[in-house]
């Protein structure tokens, strides 16, 4: 708990270290009730600064200090300063040996940052100041230091001591104990540092890299899960793969080890040479989880691989740098799912999370720039916009160079700073020195927070044959920035002609025309572009691939939106035309819905739906896309105050009418492709993806219908089928519908059957805070009760509080603020075990100000009762103190 006010950290105040840590000797004592954390710091004046000798001021929290001593020297407690943070003393030669002793209790850290124990093991998670829980430390990431790590344990319940790097000795001791050490050749900032301790099996295999040499895989697993290592060990040999051949970057090492743990606050973590997972993101069969799982597994396992050069080899300077390697990885993880799986889809869903949940933050108390200017707390910082976003802006990046170019520039930002600690400027510059550009007004994406608006306008001139797009650009302002400067756009488009082919486009200053589609540059708050030799009135398509993370407006017809979702020649547009019709016609329902129990249904949709569905040719992965509504949560963000029950209500109601509407065709399709997934063994693979995609999507569709033969193909679907995609999608619906009975026993029998595994009754449990029926609360309340829920267990919270708060709109929402209340009431209860889960879990209710006068209200009373529940920690103060009027 904190016990200072949290201060402010800001990026203009950077100063580099006043001492750096050339060697780090780390010795553990694990036991029990307690760990001892030997540590022996080869220390020198850092020598890029003047020869005084400043006090050393070491990080350091939670940490009882047993010895410390200077150059072999005890010192006596007059020579040091300890506070609640640091250990302060005063150095007496340039260069010198610091060696202490801590004790610490990893057993009660139930943060899980540091050293914890997590069933029955101990791991540690260190990024981004974890490290200072461990030992006394300059745990900033540009001190990067050589490690040489020992680990002593028990051996029978520890078998397996794991660290980064390389094992050069171990041993046995006496009373049943071993020990093993470590050494990383790769200079690292303490945040990559890792150990793990405990009763671990593993999966082996080998991967032979681009020079031939061999380096050995392993998974660390508990013994249950062995066989549910497959998917993540090839995911993993395609990354490696695929780094080399996309990014030209090799594995460096001669072990890659993963480890898969239960309790974990993120997704993964990227350890020098020993990454660690969420076990959620990384085991995965068949029978146990879904596609979605089994995608979500192979972009995780790329992404923590991939920062083996980009974060590791090459890291970053201070924590304001986050998206240097965040946004870059992920950019990296996106281009590697696109090229495993469908890229447009891959590229749908990328943008369907990015406008709903990305745009949400930037419109909110919280939002910051890509690369922010001040923070309290740093693990606050592992947002949407540092991660998707700074994906979004890596993407543009190279769009506007081209593949080529990206390439050489980032070739050259690797070899420049490899062994370095830098920041977005030097990648920056490094794609300027290949491609000699100034990309000084690019920076603004780094620096200017908020979503940009483009309202583009446009006009055709039949008798001189041009054609005119006029562009202006604007962005909110955000908390602590206003009038924003234009941002560099790149707006790829094309333009159709009415048989929806592309036509040649060229500009007036231009001397030929180019074919299918280009990017124009945007660059002024209002710019028009002059096409000239436009045979016909085009329809434009505008954004294509979503080049530009930003908000467009253009006044389609709906017309023109059918024909785009028909025919445009870009897959992405496809279905945004596609979205934009759906939208509308919600919208149109929206303002109707507390009038009457009929609203009007503009009927193109589902004549396109109809269109769709009997098209043979249409890639099941892409039907399934279009098929799918925008979500509650992007057509919320689409208001001003948005009323969220009317829009559940009438995203319910179009549902609905489509089903009915569209029944026949529907059933038919469905059950063609469920006989073809009875009749194939489950293979984890792009083409099976979208066929169960579609079948589920249809079936979803058809149990509104209440139909009793679909009921039957539901619970047949459910009770028979080898997978978890399939299973699990007829149990959302069935626990959606209203034949309560059925879905009881179905709900029975999947926990009876699932009972040992504790991922598949993550779904389970989150399948049911989920659903949308009436009277959520009270489901929600029970399944707190149910034994294998542990609001220690970040994964259990997120599938009841997270699935509940996020995704069971009119039960969250109910206009008494129950909803609310719940939220704040676990919040509060997290906050005193876990502030990092605590301070994400509350981000629904910081966006208050999207919401109707009402719901405001409530909200803001439930975040001022946080507010005055007691002693905060930081990382909630912070949220709190930004998203309070
Ligand atoms: N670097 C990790 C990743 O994105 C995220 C770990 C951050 N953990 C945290 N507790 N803030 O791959
Ligand atoms: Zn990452």
């Amino acid at each position: 708990m904190r016990t200072e006010q949290p201060k402010m950290i800001v990026l203009s105040e950077y100063r580099l270290p006043d001492y750096l840590i050339e060697e780090t000797h780390l010795t553990f004592e694990l036991h029990e009730s307690y760990a001892l954390v030997h540590a022996r710091l080869v220390m020198q004046r850092n020598p890029g600064l003047d020869d005084t000798l400043p006090p050393l001021r070491l990080d350091g929290q939670q940490l009882e200090l047993v010895d410390l001593a200077l150059d072999g020297q005890q010192l006596s407690a007059v020579e040091y300063t300890l506070t609640a943070n640091s250990l302060e003393l005063q150095p007496q030669r340039a260069a010198f040996e610091l060696t202490s002793t801590v004790r610490i209790e990893p057993q009660n850290n139930t943060a899980l940052e540091g050293l914890y124990k997590s069933s029955g093991m101990f791991c540690t998670q260190c990024e981004a100041e974890g490290f200072r829980k461990i030992t006394y430390y300059l745990d900033r990431p540009d001190v990067m230091s050589r490690f040489t790590t020992t680990i002593h344990a028990e051996k029978h319940s520890y078998p397996v001591l794991l660290s980064n790097g390389n094992p050069v000795a171990s041993g046995e001791e006496e009373n049943g104990r071993h020990w093993v050490t470590w050494e990383d050749p790769f200079k690292k900032p303490a945040y990559l540092f890792a150990i793990v301790a405990g009763d671990l099996w593993c999966v082996e295999d080998t991967f032979t890299t681009m020079s031939g040499r061999e380096v050995a895989l392993r998974m660390y697993v508990e013994p249950e899960n062995l066989d549910k290592c497959q998917h993540g060990m090839d995911s993993l040999k395609k990354s490696m793969r695929w780094d080399e051949e996309k990014y030209g970057r090799e594995y460096d090492l001669d072990i890659f080890m993963i480890v898969a743990v239960n309790d974990f606050n993120m997704g993964a973590m990227e350890n020098k040479g020993l990454n660690i997972f969420n076990s959620s993101c990384v085991l995965a069969k068949a029978e146990t989880a879904t596609d979605a799982a089994h995608q979500r597994i192979e972009s995780i396992v790329a992404h923590e691989y991939f920062h083996n050069w980009s974060g590791n080899r090459v890291t970053c300077r201070d924590w304001f740098q986050l998206s240097l390697k965040e946004g870059f990885t992920v950019f990296r993880d996106s281009q590697f799912s696109a090229d495993m799986n469908s890229a447009v889809v891959k590229r749908i869903e990328d943008v369907a999370y990015l406008r709903t949940h990305q745009f949400a933050e930037d419109a909110g108390p919280m939002a910051h720039p890509v690369r922010p200017e001040a923070y309290m707390e740093i693990s606050n910082f592992y947002t949407l916009t540092i991660y998707e976003k700074g994906a979004e802006v890596v993407r543009m990046l190279h769009t506007l160079l081209g593949e080529e170019l990206f390439r050489k520039g980032s070739d050259l930002y690797f070899e420049r700073h490899d062994g370095q600690a830098v920041t977005c400027d030097d990648f920056i510059a490094a794609l300027e020195t290949v491609s000699g550009s100034d990309l000084t007004q690019f920076k603004r994406w780094y620096s200017q927070a908020g979503t940009p608006r483009l309202a583009i306008t446009d006009s055709y001139d039949a008798a001189s044959q041009t054609y005119q797009l006029t562009v202006k650009q604007s962005c909110p302002d955000t908390p602590g920035q206003s009038n924003k400067q234009p941002f560099v756009i790149p707006l790829s488009m094309a333009l159709l002609n009415a048989q929806g082919a592309a036509m040649p486009l060229q500009l007036a200053n231009e001397s030929a025309a180019l074919t299918g589609e280009r990017v124009l540059a945007v660059t002024e708050a209002e710019q028009t572009f002059t096409f000239i030799h436009v045979a016909e009135q085009p329809l434009p398509s505008l954004l294509r691939g979503f080049s530009a993370p930003v908000i467009m407006d253009y006044d389609y017809s709906r017309d023109a939106l059918v024909f785009l979702l028909q025919h445009d020649t870009d897959g992405f547009n496809r279905w945004e035309a596609g979205q934009q019709l759906a939208l509308q016609v919600i919208e149109e329902v929206v303002a109707q819905i507390y009038e009457t129990d009929e609203p009007m249904l503009d009927t193109r949709l589902a004549e396109v739906f109809t269109a769709l569905l009997a098209q043979d040719d249409l890639d099941p992965a892409m039907l399934a896309e279009f098929l799918a509504l925008p979500s509650t949560g992007y057509i919320i963000e689409q208001y001003e105050h948005a009323d969220p029950l009317a829009i559940h209500l009438a995203r319910e109601y179009v549902s609905n009418q489509l089903a009915f509407a569209l029944k026949a065709p529907m059933l038919e399709r469905y059950q063609a492709l469920r006989k073809v997934s009875l009749e194939t063994a489950y293979v984890a693979q792009a083409e099976d993806f979208a066929r169960r995609r579609l079948q589920n999507m249809l079936l979803a569709y058809l149990m509104r219908t209440e139909d009793l033969e679909v009921m039957d193909a539901c619970l047949d679907q459910f009770g028979v089928a080898d997978n978890m995609t399939e299973r699990l999608a007829a149990l959302a619906c069935l626990v959606n519908s209203p034949f309560v009975d059925e879905a009881q026993k179905a709900l029975e029998s999947f926990a009876e059957r699932f009972a040992d595994d504790p991922l598949v009754m993550d779904q389970w449990f989150s399948v049911q805070a989920a659903s949308l029926l009436p009277g959520g609360l009270e489901r929600v309340q029970h399944l707190l009760h149910h034994p294998d829920f542990s609001i220690k267990n970040p994964n259990k919270v997120r599938a009841v509080v997270g699935a509940f708060s996020t995704q069971s709109t009119p039960n969250f929402h109910a206009l008494d603020g129950s909803g609310y209340a719940f939220l704040a009431d676990k919040v509060i209860e997290l906050d005193r075990l876990n502030p990092q889960m605590a301070a994400r879990m509350l981000s629904p209710l910081t966006r208050w100000q999207r919401f109707d006068l009402h719901q405001q209200e409530l909200m803001q009373a439930q975040l001022k009762r946080i507010k005055n529940s007691g002693e905060l920690s930081a990382d909630l103060f912070e949220v709190l103190d930004k998203s309070l009027p």
